[in-house]
């Protein structure tokens, strides 16, 4: 029964191993912070209660366990002794008499569905102790589950395993739980390791053993029990975490032909028969709506694609973009905190900031809007159907009206009523034959290219050309 659910989740350790200075659960995988995917487990699981144990001065990590999982108890051990002891800060949020589940901030692959087993074994088998074993692909750092049968005996910890155990006995995920009736008992039970002073979780295990309680491991898929200890490991995660992801929208109808070039935040969301080319990266916060197409090399965050809108090649969708149906958005074009109405266009080189662009409207290549004054961010506003030319500049705040053609290369400082053609640049100078006598003046190739003193400044390029 679920409201009889309590789950802890371990995170005090420092995290040296990591050698980053960041807390060890605040690392990103998918983007969110270790610590977030395993309150998201806990709260799947509807727990009456979740504690997450935390050592003193972890601020940091009790503001995100505050942001992420409100509901959340936050029990602080002082100082950190071990698993064990980790669990007894706990003991005073524990629902009385329920089913307790023990997590690890470090592992953060934990599925809802391999721990709803677990309880579910701990429970039909009327066991004391219920633990998640693993097969991983590197054993290293593991305790080793000592079976007889499908009943466990005990958890030795990898240095104090012999050989036979050591290479063919199941690991220990860490994740364990417990009938929260005998937990008591076995936790004032627990010995304090000598060779680390700390009070070993998996020493529970050898207790229960002794008491004639039951103990039961069940083997799940070793990517749930992956524990994070170091940059490589968190890395290995990533991969994983990565490919779920990759098969769960392949599975659900997205179209990706290259789905191993492509990289998910844990909230991406993603609808069928959408498109993703290769090659593109999702930051937090994204929506594509079925029929999108999203082109190779594009970077989106915090954006919404609706159906039909087709993003670049090569370009970068920002917080606050919100393209419409239809919209398309071409290569090098760079779209922040602006609204794309249904069918408008900005096909290449542009920078799109704090805008709202009316339907059908078409941006031209080289437009920027200058929505920084140096203190202050101003909105560009663009009508329906308007036409700006290319390499202009929209200094904000500034509104473009309905169905108004801006010359290229304009530089737009005032608001242009509807249907108004703007032009903003400096006019065209022809001088009938120059070119001609510019060209005799010049001299050889070998020399310096024509020049022209320019007052009380370097001498310029006439014509300005590159070789
Ligand atoms: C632990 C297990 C090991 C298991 C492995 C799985 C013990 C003694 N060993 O080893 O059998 O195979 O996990 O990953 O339990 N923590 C606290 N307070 C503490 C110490 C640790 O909250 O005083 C937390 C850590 O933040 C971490 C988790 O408990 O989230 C595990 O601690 P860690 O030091 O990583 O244990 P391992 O050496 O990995
Ligand atoms: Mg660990």
């Amino acid at each position: 029964m679920a409201s009889e659910l309590s789950v802890i989740i371990l995170a005090a350790g420092k995290g040296t191993r990591m050698r980053s200075g960041l807390p060890k659960v605040l690392h990103p995988l998918g983007d969110w912070p270790l610590i977030r995917h395993v309150l998201a487990v806990a709260t799947r699981l509807d727990a009456a209660r979740v504690v997450v144990v935390l050592a003193p001065g972890m601020e940091d990590v009790a503001s995100e366990v505050r942001r992420s999982a409100p509901h959340a108890h936050i029990a602080i051990q002082d100082p950190p002794l071990g698993t064990g002891h980790a669990v007894m800060a706990a003991r005073q949020w524990l629902v009385p008499r329920g089913t307790v589940l023990v997590l690890y901030g470090d592992t953060p692959l934990i599925t809802e569905a391999t721990a709803a087993a677990l309880l579910d074994q701990c429970r039909a088998r009327d066991a004391a102790v219920a633990v998640l074993g693993m097969e991983p692909p590197d054993r290293t750092g593991y305790g080793r589950l000592r079976m007889q049968g499908d009943e466990l005996w005990e958890i030795v910890e990898e240095r104090h395993a012999d050989g036979d155990l050591k290479s063919s006995a199941p690991c220990n995920a860490g994740i364990t739980a417990f009938a929260g009736e005998l937990l008591a008992e076995l936790l004032d039970a627990l010995p304090l390791r000598p060779e680390k002073q700390e009070y070993y979780l998996t020493d529970t295990v050898a207790l229960a053993h002794a008491r004639g309680w039951r103990c039961t491991a069940t083997v799940g898929p070793w990517e749930d029990g992956l524990g994070i200890n170091s940059q490589r490991q968190l890395a290995d995660a990533e991969r994983v975490f990565q490919d779920r992801v990759r098969e769960r929208l392949l599975a659900a109808g997205v179209i990706m032909p290259a789905p191993e070039t492509v990289f998910f935040s844990a909230d991406t969301s993603i609808a069928s028969g959408a498109v993703i080319e290769p090659n593109v990266v999702f930051g937090l916060g994204v929506n594509i709506a079925a029929g999108a197409r999203i082109r190779a090399f594009s970077h989106l965050e915090g954006a919404t694609v609706e159906t039909g809108a087709v993003v670049g090649p090569f370009a970068r969708l920002r917080p606050g973009a919100e393209l419409a149906s239809n919209v398309r958005i071409g290569n090098f074009v760079e779209v922040k905190s602006a609204v794309m109405r249904s069918g408008a266009k900005a096909n290449h080189l542009a920078y799109i900031g704090d805008a709202e662009v009316g339907e059908n409207a078409n941006i031209g290549a080289g437009t920027i809007t200058c929505n920084y004054d140096g203190a202050a961010k101003h909105k560009t506003m663009i009508g329906p159907d308007a036409f700006i030319g290319s390499n202009t500049a929209l200094v904000a705040p500034v509104s473009i009206g309905s169905g108004a053609i801006i010359g290229a290369g304009s530089t737009i400082t005032r608001d242009v009523p509807d249907e108004a053609l703007a032009v903003a640049r400096s006019r065209q100078q022809v001088l009938e034959g120059r070119a001609k006598s510019l060209r005799a003046r010049r001299i050889p190739k070998s020399a310096s290219r024509p020049v022209e003193p320019v007052a009380g400044g370097r001498p310029r390029s006439l014509t300005g050309s590159s070789e």
